[in-house]
């Protein structure tokens, strides 16, 4: 009907993914300089840690702090190396939240999960190595000449990795019925243990730019509902997705008997909502003055997304 228009969409769409894999690919490289190596010994530990982070991940976490930061000609490589540190967490966090004692899952982006992989116990302290090596990339000068600003990040990092963040996401997420009697509820629970780290994406990469306290506020608000729009499109993916697409197990929530934003809504609950926070992310970037095209369209990528 509007063949110029649906061409345009695709040619965005295809401008996206390409953006997202060559910073995917940058941010990797700079992970994989961090991982540590050693070609004299047996290393499992080492060999866990590059195997949870170096085989597949989107990497929408750095693209979005990427995203942010290119809004204020953040050079490219400061952004690349706090990608790497939130990458680092990111993959951490898989390599725990898949173990038997929390999801209990066999496979992550298409392969057996770490634990499967590597014994259970060298997995975890992978987990917990690539905790501690995140902040060792953030506090590295590449990040940013200022020191002082390096120390803000890690502060803000800290806020996300414990117990303002995904620990205590985690602990209510798996404690579930207690804690997650009402849509409220869930919602914080999401916010914590997913939202954190999509919030520290967006305002890692204004602290990086140099913006405004006002401004940082802004963007720690928009990646709140990023985060939300992720972890809720990652539910709805729980129940219609299809496994060999996620590389994960499907219907992990119903056979863990969680409840999950499905549960409340139902699918196309789910995907409504999914618009309506997309419509204030979009009231948050008006807030900000900033008329990025690239914004936007990367919040329909993370709607979309079948994996
Ligand atoms: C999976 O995150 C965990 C959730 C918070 C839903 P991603 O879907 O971003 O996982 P990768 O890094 O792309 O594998
Ligand atoms: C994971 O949420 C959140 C974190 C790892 C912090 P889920 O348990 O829903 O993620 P998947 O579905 O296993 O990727
Ligand atoms: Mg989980
Ligand atoms: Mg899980
Ligand atoms: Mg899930």
């Amino acid at each position: 009907m509007h063949p110029t228009h649906t061409m345009q969409l695709t040619d965005e769409q295809d401008f996206l993914q390409n953006e997202v894999r060559s910073v995917g690919q940058a941010v990797e490289q700079v992970m994989a300089s961090f991982l540590p190596f050693d070609d004299q010994e047996d290393q499992p530990l080492y060999d866990a840690m590059a195997y949870a982070c170096l085989t597949g991940g989107k990497r929408l976490r750095p693209f979005l702090l990427s995203s942010v930061a290119k809004l204020y000609n953040v050079p490219s490589g400061h952004s690349f190396h706090a990608g790497a540190a939130l990458e680092f967490l990111h993959c951490s966090s898989l390599i725990h939240d898949d173990l038997p004692c929390m999801d209990n899952a066999e496979m992550r982006r298409g392969q057996p999960s770490c634990h499967i992989q590597f014994p259970e116990a060298i997995a975890l302290l992978a987990g917990d190595a690539l905790i501690s090596l995140a902040f060792e990339v953030l506090v590295h000068p590449n990040t940013h000449p200022s020191a002082e600003k390096r120390c803000l990040l890690v502060e803000m990092l800290t806020r996300v990795a414990g117990t303002r963040g995904i620990m205590q996401g985690q602990t209510k997420d798996i404690l579930g019925g207690n804690h997650t009697d009402s849509l409220e509820k869930l919602t914080a629970v999401h916010n914590l243990k997913t939202g954190s780290m999509i919030e520290f994406a967006c305002e890692a990469g204004a602290v990086l730019g140099g913006a405004s306290d006002k401004e940082v506020k802004l963007f720690r608000s928009f990646g709140t509902k990023i985060g939300l729009i992720y972890q809720i499109t990652d539910d709805l993916l729980d129940t219609v997705g299809q496994q060999d697409q996620l590389g994960k197990p499907v219907l992990q929530d119903q056979t863990l008997n969680k409840v999950n934003f499905v549960t409340y809504l139902g699918i196309e609950g789910v995907r409504e909502y999914a618009k309506t926070l997309k419509e204030e992310a979009l009231d948050l970037l008006k807030q900000l003055g900033c008329n990025s095209a690239l914004l936007p369209q990367l919040i329909d990528l993370i709607r979309s997304r079948q994996h």
